[in-house]
Protein backbone atom coordinates (compact mmCIF):
# COMPACT_ATOMS: atom_id res chain seq x y z
CA UNK A 1 0.00 0.00 0.00
CA UNK A 2 1.71 3.75 -1.16
CA UNK A 3 2.40 5.82 2.09
CA UNK A 4 0.15 8.70 0.41
CA UNK A 5 -2.68 5.45 0.39
CA UNK A 6 -1.45 4.41 4.05
CA UNK A 7 -1.73 8.07 5.27
CA UNK A 8 -4.93 8.80 4.00
CA UNK A 9 -6.39 5.14 5.34
CA UNK A 10 -4.69 6.11 8.31
CA UNK A 11 -6.01 9.96 8.68
CA UNK A 12 -9.38 8.32 8.14
CA UNK A 13 -8.77 5.47 11.33
CA UNK A 14 -7.09 8.05 13.47
CA UNK A 15 -10.20 10.66 13.00
CA UNK A 16 -12.26 7.48 13.72
CA UNK A 17 -10.79 7.26 16.59
CA UNK A 18 -12.59 9.30 18.95
CA UNK A 19 -15.59 7.89 17.56
CA UNK A 20 -14.21 4.05 17.93
CA UNK A 21 -13.06 5.29 21.68
CA UNK A 22 -16.96 6.62 22.26
CA UNK A 23 -18.29 3.48 21.32
CA UNK A 24 -16.01 1.84 23.59
CA UNK A 25 -17.15 3.52 26.29
CA UNK A 26 -20.57 3.59 24.30
CA UNK A 27 -20.47 -0.52 25.15
CA UNK A 28 -19.37 -0.09 28.46
CA UNK A 29 -21.76 2.91 29.15
CA UNK A 30 -24.12 0.59 31.63
CA UNK A 31 -22.65 -0.02 35.06
CA UNK A 32 -23.66 -3.14 34.72
CA UNK A 33 -21.86 -3.90 30.97
CA UNK A 34 -18.76 -2.16 32.23
CA UNK A 35 -15.51 -5.07 33.36
CA UNK A 36 -13.92 -4.65 36.50
CA UNK A 37 -10.71 -6.06 34.91
CA UNK A 38 -8.44 -5.01 32.34
CA UNK A 39 -5.00 -6.64 30.58
CA UNK A 40 -1.85 -4.73 29.69
CA UNK A 41 0.03 -6.84 27.17
CA UNK A 42 3.93 -7.10 26.93
CA UNK A 43 5.10 -7.46 23.12
CA UNK A 44 8.28 -8.56 22.54
CA UNK A 45 8.32 -12.04 23.70
CA UNK A 46 4.38 -12.18 24.66
CA UNK A 47 2.79 -11.21 21.43
CA UNK A 48 5.17 -11.04 19.13
CA UNK A 49 9.12 -12.30 18.60
CA UNK A 50 9.91 -9.49 16.01
CA UNK A 51 6.99 -9.54 13.73
CA UNK A 52 5.90 -12.86 14.07
CA UNK A 53 3.00 -13.83 16.63
CA UNK A 54 3.94 -16.19 19.52
CA UNK A 55 2.48 -18.42 21.32
CA UNK A 56 -1.32 -17.98 20.14
CA UNK A 57 -1.74 -14.49 20.28
CA UNK A 58 -3.99 -13.73 17.57
CA UNK A 59 -6.41 -16.31 18.73
CA UNK A 60 -6.21 -14.83 22.25
CA UNK A 61 -6.99 -11.28 21.22
CA UNK A 62 -9.97 -12.12 19.49
CA UNK A 63 -11.44 -13.57 22.59
CA UNK A 64 -11.16 -10.17 23.83
CA UNK A 65 -13.96 -8.70 21.04
CA UNK A 66 -17.50 -9.22 20.31
CA UNK A 67 -18.96 -11.00 17.34
CA UNK A 68 -19.08 -8.09 15.30
CA UNK A 69 -15.54 -6.97 16.47
CA UNK A 70 -16.81 -4.77 18.86
CA UNK A 71 -14.25 -4.24 21.82
CA UNK A 72 -15.12 -6.45 24.78
CA UNK A 73 -12.46 -6.55 27.58
CA UNK A 74 -9.90 -3.37 27.77
CA UNK A 75 -7.00 -3.74 27.04
CA UNK A 76 -3.79 -2.41 25.88
CA UNK A 77 -0.39 -2.71 24.57
CA UNK A 78 2.66 -2.06 27.31
CA UNK A 79 5.90 -2.27 25.75
CA UNK A 80 9.42 -0.81 26.22
CA UNK A 81 9.87 -0.66 22.62
CA UNK A 82 9.18 1.88 20.47
CA UNK A 83 10.59 4.07 17.32
CA UNK A 84 7.18 4.71 15.58
CA UNK A 85 4.43 7.19 16.51
CA UNK A 86 1.28 5.16 18.46
CA UNK A 87 -0.46 5.71 15.10
CA UNK A 88 1.62 3.93 12.91
CA UNK A 89 2.92 1.44 15.90
CA UNK A 90 -1.42 0.56 16.19
CA UNK A 91 -2.04 0.35 12.12
CA UNK A 92 1.20 -2.38 12.11
CA UNK A 93 -0.12 -4.04 15.06
CA UNK A 94 -3.72 -4.46 13.59
CA UNK A 95 -2.41 -5.71 10.77
CA UNK A 96 0.22 -7.90 12.34
CA UNK A 97 -2.27 -9.10 14.75
CA UNK A 98 -5.70 -9.44 12.61
CA UNK A 99 -7.64 -6.99 15.04
CA UNK A 100 -8.69 -3.07 15.50
CA UNK A 101 -5.87 -1.84 17.39
CA UNK A 102 -6.46 1.94 18.42
CA UNK A 103 -3.46 4.04 18.85
CA UNK A 104 -4.88 4.89 22.51
CA UNK A 105 -4.18 1.22 23.17
CA UNK A 106 -0.78 1.22 22.13
CA UNK A 107 1.64 2.16 25.40
CA UNK A 108 5.44 2.53 24.18
CA UNK A 109 8.69 3.28 26.24
CA UNK A 110 8.67 6.85 24.80
CA UNK A 111 5.36 7.79 25.22
CA UNK A 112 6.04 9.67 28.41
CA UNK A 113 8.75 11.85 26.86
CA UNK A 114 5.05 14.04 26.10
CA UNK A 115 5.49 15.27 29.42
CA UNK A 116 8.80 16.99 28.40
CA UNK A 117 7.58 19.15 25.76
CA UNK A 118 6.69 21.92 27.20
CA UNK A 119 10.82 22.64 28.60
CA UNK A 120 12.17 21.94 25.10
CA UNK A 121 9.48 23.03 22.27
CA UNK A 122 11.54 25.12 20.15
CA UNK A 123 15.09 24.01 21.80
CA UNK A 124 17.37 21.73 18.85
CA UNK A 125 17.04 18.12 20.36
CA UNK A 126 18.48 14.90 18.89
CA UNK A 127 16.47 12.11 18.42
CA UNK A 128 18.13 8.45 18.63
CA UNK A 129 17.00 5.09 17.49
CA UNK A 130 15.79 2.23 14.92
CA UNK A 131 12.94 3.42 13.11
CA UNK A 132 11.49 7.03 12.75
CA UNK A 133 12.96 8.29 16.09
CA UNK A 134 12.19 12.09 15.10
CA UNK A 135 8.87 12.16 13.79
CA UNK A 136 7.99 10.32 17.48
CA UNK A 137 9.00 13.41 19.18
CA UNK A 138 7.23 16.06 16.69
CA UNK A 139 4.10 13.88 17.02
CA UNK A 140 4.48 14.44 20.83
CA UNK A 141 5.18 18.55 19.85
CA UNK A 142 8.61 19.12 19.69
CA UNK A 143 9.26 21.49 17.14
CA UNK A 144 13.38 21.39 16.69
CA UNK A 145 13.92 17.89 16.82
CA UNK A 146 16.69 15.94 14.64
CA UNK A 147 17.55 12.42 14.15
CA UNK A 148 21.06 11.73 15.14
CA UNK A 149 21.53 10.63 11.57
CA UNK A 150 20.71 13.95 9.92
CA UNK A 151 22.43 15.83 13.13
CA UNK A 152 25.57 13.83 12.31
CA UNK A 153 25.10 14.29 8.90
CA UNK A 154 25.92 18.11 8.92
CA UNK A 155 29.77 17.42 10.37
CA UNK A 156 32.04 16.64 8.24
CA UNK A 157 34.46 13.44 9.93
CA UNK A 158 32.86 13.43 13.19
CA UNK A 159 32.41 9.80 12.24
CA UNK A 160 35.49 8.36 11.27
CA UNK A 161 34.00 5.16 11.09
CA UNK A 162 31.74 6.16 8.22
CA UNK A 163 33.81 5.30 5.12
CA UNK A 164 33.61 1.83 5.94
CA UNK A 165 30.05 1.44 6.44
CA UNK A 166 27.75 0.52 3.88
CA UNK A 167 25.55 2.74 4.84
CA UNK A 168 26.43 6.82 5.23
CA UNK A 169 24.68 9.48 7.04
CA UNK A 170 25.81 11.36 3.86
CA UNK A 171 22.86 10.21 2.09
CA UNK A 172 20.80 11.45 4.58
CA UNK A 173 22.21 14.93 4.23
CA UNK A 174 22.12 14.79 0.26
CA UNK A 175 18.32 13.68 -0.11
CA UNK A 176 17.19 15.27 3.46
CA UNK A 177 15.40 18.80 2.27
CA UNK A 178 15.80 20.00 5.98
CA UNK A 179 19.43 21.11 4.58
CA UNK A 180 19.12 22.69 1.62
CA UNK A 181 22.18 24.24 1.28
CA UNK A 182 25.66 24.18 3.35
CA UNK A 183 24.09 27.75 5.68
CA UNK A 184 21.43 25.60 7.19
CA UNK A 185 23.84 22.62 8.11
CA UNK A 186 26.18 25.39 9.37
CA UNK A 187 23.36 26.74 11.35
CA UNK A 188 22.61 23.09 12.76
CA UNK A 189 26.44 23.08 13.63
CA UNK A 190 26.52 26.29 15.78
CA UNK A 191 23.05 25.80 17.42
CA UNK A 192 23.37 24.02 20.95
CA UNK A 193 21.42 20.83 21.67
CA UNK A 194 19.75 21.07 24.93
CA UNK A 195 18.88 17.40 25.17
CA UNK A 196 18.98 13.96 23.44
CA UNK A 197 16.68 11.23 23.46
CA UNK A 198 16.96 7.54 23.15
CA UNK A 199 13.93 6.74 21.87
CA UNK A 200 14.58 3.36 20.34
CA UNK A 201 17.40 0.47 20.29
CA UNK A 202 20.21 2.35 18.68
CA UNK A 203 21.11 1.13 15.12
CA UNK A 204 24.68 2.47 15.11
CA UNK A 205 26.36 2.52 18.15
CA UNK A 206 29.65 3.21 17.27
CA UNK A 207 28.65 6.79 15.74
CA UNK A 208 25.92 7.13 18.32
CA UNK A 209 28.18 6.58 20.83
CA UNK A 210 31.00 8.89 19.79
CA UNK A 211 28.13 11.77 18.59
CA UNK A 212 26.13 11.78 21.99
CA UNK A 213 29.81 11.99 23.52
CA UNK A 214 30.46 14.69 21.79
CA UNK A 215 27.12 16.79 22.47
CA UNK A 216 27.21 15.36 26.62
CA UNK A 217 30.66 16.87 26.78
CA UNK A 218 30.48 20.21 24.89
CA UNK A 219 27.41 21.68 26.52
CA UNK A 220 25.52 21.05 23.29
CA UNK A 221 28.27 22.07 20.62
CA UNK A 222 30.49 19.45 19.50
CA UNK A 223 33.42 19.63 18.09
CA UNK A 224 33.78 22.82 20.77
CA UNK A 225 35.16 23.41 24.50
CA UNK A 226 33.69 21.44 27.36
CA UNK A 227 30.50 22.37 29.11
CA UNK A 228 27.45 21.32 31.10
CA UNK A 229 26.06 18.46 30.44
CA UNK A 230 22.61 18.50 28.17
CA UNK A 231 19.97 16.31 29.51
CA UNK A 232 19.62 12.81 28.38
CA UNK A 233 16.43 10.40 28.29
CA UNK A 234 16.33 6.95 27.78
CA UNK A 235 12.97 5.17 26.91
CA UNK A 236 13.97 2.37 28.90
CA UNK A 237 16.95 0.53 30.51
CA UNK A 238 16.39 -2.98 29.03
CA UNK A 239 19.58 -5.13 29.08
CA UNK A 240 18.04 -8.01 26.91
CA UNK A 241 14.97 -8.82 25.48
CA UNK A 242 13.21 -11.18 23.33
CA UNK A 243 12.83 -10.85 19.10
CA UNK A 244 13.33 -14.11 16.94
CA UNK A 245 16.92 -15.19 17.41
CA UNK A 246 16.71 -17.92 19.82
CA UNK A 247 18.53 -16.04 22.66
CA UNK A 248 18.04 -12.53 24.15
CA UNK A 249 19.58 -9.77 22.31
CA UNK A 250 21.04 -6.96 23.58
CA UNK A 251 18.73 -3.84 24.71
CA UNK A 252 18.56 -0.10 25.29
CA UNK A 253 20.03 -0.73 28.77
CA UNK A 254 23.03 -2.19 27.04
CA UNK A 255 23.59 0.51 24.96
CA UNK A 256 23.32 2.57 27.96
CA UNK A 257 25.95 0.38 29.95
CA UNK A 258 28.22 1.18 27.21
CA UNK A 259 27.55 4.94 26.14
CA UNK A 260 27.88 5.59 30.52
CA UNK A 261 31.33 3.61 30.82
CA UNK A 262 32.78 5.23 27.37
CA UNK A 263 31.75 8.82 28.73
CA UNK A 264 32.89 8.32 32.65
CA UNK A 265 36.52 7.46 31.46
CA UNK A 266 36.79 10.27 28.91
CA UNK A 267 34.88 13.32 30.91
CA UNK A 268 35.59 14.35 34.26
CA UNK A 269 32.09 14.42 35.49
CA UNK A 270 29.77 11.04 35.83
CA UNK A 271 26.88 10.72 32.60
CA UNK A 272 24.02 12.22 34.36
CA UNK A 273 20.95 10.68 32.22
CA UNK A 274 17.14 9.66 32.83
CA UNK A 275 15.34 6.43 32.30
CA UNK A 276 11.91 5.52 31.40
CA UNK A 277 10.08 2.71 30.86
CA UNK A 278 8.97 -0.56 32.64
CA UNK A 279 9.51 -1.22 35.58
CA UNK A 280 9.09 2.47 36.75
CA UNK A 281 5.50 2.52 38.94
CA UNK A 282 4.87 5.86 36.88
CA UNK A 283 4.04 3.16 33.58
CA UNK A 284 1.89 0.99 35.47
CA UNK A 285 0.31 4.32 37.28
CA UNK A 286 -0.20 6.15 33.59
CA UNK A 287 -1.61 2.25 32.26
CA UNK A 288 -4.79 2.09 34.66
CA UNK A 289 -5.71 5.73 33.63
CA UNK A 290 -5.17 4.90 29.91
CA UNK A 291 -7.06 1.38 30.53
CA UNK A 292 -9.95 3.38 32.05
CA UNK A 293 -9.94 5.83 29.54
CA UNK A 294 -11.08 2.74 27.30
CA UNK A 295 -14.35 2.48 29.19
CA UNK A 296 -15.29 5.26 30.84
CA UNK A 297 -16.77 8.05 29.04
CA UNK A 298 -14.82 10.59 28.31
CA UNK A 299 -16.35 13.52 30.57
CA UNK A 300 -15.16 10.98 33.49
CA UNK A 301 -12.72 12.45 35.73
CA UNK A 302 -9.86 10.72 35.31
CA UNK A 303 -7.41 12.33 37.53
CA UNK A 304 -6.58 10.47 40.55
CA UNK A 305 -6.04 6.88 40.19
CA UNK A 306 -5.25 6.50 43.90
CA UNK A 307 -9.11 7.90 44.94
CA UNK A 308 -10.94 4.45 45.13
CA UNK A 309 -13.91 5.64 44.26
CA UNK A 310 -12.36 7.00 41.12
CA UNK A 311 -10.90 3.44 40.41
CA UNK A 312 -12.99 0.97 38.34
CA UNK A 313 -10.99 -2.07 37.95
CA UNK A 314 -10.67 -4.78 40.97
CA UNK A 315 -8.17 -6.28 39.01
CA UNK A 316 -5.51 -5.46 36.51
CA UNK A 317 -3.25 -8.07 34.65
CA UNK A 318 0.10 -7.34 32.95
CA UNK A 319 0.89 -10.45 30.92
CA UNK A 320 5.04 -10.17 30.75
CA UNK A 321 7.87 -12.16 29.92
CA UNK A 322 11.06 -10.41 31.51
CA UNK A 323 10.72 -11.02 35.14
CA UNK A 324 12.98 -7.70 35.74
CA UNK A 325 10.81 -5.52 33.97
CA UNK A 326 7.18 -6.44 33.45
CA UNK A 327 6.82 -8.63 36.72
CA UNK A 328 8.75 -6.38 38.83
CA UNK A 329 7.11 -3.42 37.81
CA UNK A 330 3.37 -5.15 38.19
CA UNK A 331 4.42 -5.94 41.50
CA UNK A 332 5.61 -2.45 42.91
CA UNK A 333 2.72 -0.90 41.63
CA UNK A 334 1.15 -3.58 43.54
CA UNK A 335 -3.38 -3.29 43.83
CA UNK A 336 -5.27 -3.93 41.51
CA UNK A 337 -1.98 -5.19 39.72
CA UNK A 338 -1.76 -8.98 38.78
CA UNK A 339 1.26 -10.05 37.28
CA UNK A 340 1.69 -13.29 34.30
CA UNK A 341 4.74 -14.22 33.18
CA UNK A 342 4.81 -16.44 30.24
CA UNK A 343 8.01 -18.90 28.77
CA UNK A 344 7.53 -17.58 25.43
CA UNK A 345 10.68 -14.75 25.52
CA UNK A 346 13.19 -13.80 27.83
CA UNK A 347 11.93 -16.44 30.92
CA UNK A 348 12.01 -19.96 29.98
CA UNK A 349 12.20 -22.05 33.31
CA UNK A 350 9.96 -24.61 34.99
CA UNK A 351 8.71 -23.12 37.77
CA UNK A 352 8.39 -19.31 38.48
CA UNK A 353 11.37 -16.73 38.55
CA UNK A 354 13.32 -16.75 42.00
CA UNK A 355 14.05 -13.07 42.16
CA UNK A 356 10.49 -11.73 40.48
CA UNK A 357 8.04 -14.18 41.13
CA UNK A 358 4.94 -13.68 39.36
CA UNK A 359 1.53 -14.43 40.69
CA UNK A 360 1.08 -16.88 37.33
CA UNK A 361 3.37 -18.49 35.35
CA UNK A 362 2.13 -19.90 31.83
CA UNK A 363 3.45 -21.30 28.77
CA UNK A 364 1.67 -18.49 26.48
CA UNK A 365 -0.16 -15.80 26.42
CA UNK A 366 -2.93 -17.39 25.10
CA UNK A 367 -3.23 -19.57 28.23
CA UNK A 368 -2.91 -16.76 29.99
CA UNK A 369 -6.19 -15.35 28.30
CA UNK A 370 -7.71 -18.42 28.93
CA UNK A 371 -7.09 -18.46 32.45
CA UNK A 372 -8.42 -14.47 33.12
CA UNK A 373 -11.87 -15.24 31.16
CA UNK A 374 -12.36 -18.16 33.14
CA UNK A 375 -11.44 -16.52 36.35
CA UNK A 376 -13.61 -13.72 35.70
CA UNK A 377 -16.38 -15.94 33.97
CA UNK A 378 -16.49 -14.20 30.91
CA UNK A 379 -16.82 -16.93 28.02
O1 LIG B 1 13.23 -2.72 22.64
C1 LIG B 1 12.15 -3.28 23.25
C2 LIG B 1 12.45 -4.27 24.22
O2 LIG B 1 13.43 -3.77 25.02
C3 LIG B 1 11.34 -4.83 25.06
O3 LIG B 1 10.09 -4.68 24.50
O4 LIG B 1 7.68 -5.24 24.35
O5 LIG B 1 9.17 -6.69 25.72
O6 LIG B 1 8.62 -4.41 26.53
P1 LIG B 1 8.81 -5.28 25.33
MG1 LIG C 1 8.91 -8.47 26.52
Amino acid sequence: MSFRIFTKVWQRRTRNNSTVLASFSRTFSQLSSRPSFGVAFDIDGVILLGNAPVGGSLRALRRLYDDAGRLKIPYIFLTNGGGFPEYKRAFELSQLLGVDVLPSQVVQGHSPFKQLVNRFENELIVAVGKGEPAAVLTEYGFKNVLSIDEYASCFENIDPLAPYKKWTTKLVADQNTKFKDGDSRNDVCSQRVHAAFIVSDPVDWSRDIQVLCDILRTGGLPGRNIGPQPHLYFANDDLEYQTAFPSERLGMGAFRIALESIFNRIHSSTLEYTSFGKPHPSVFKNAEIVLQQLILPPCHDLRDVNDMNTRCFKTLYMIGDNPSVDIRGARQAGHPWFSILTRTGVFKGKENDNNFSADLVVDTVEEAVDYILRKECTS
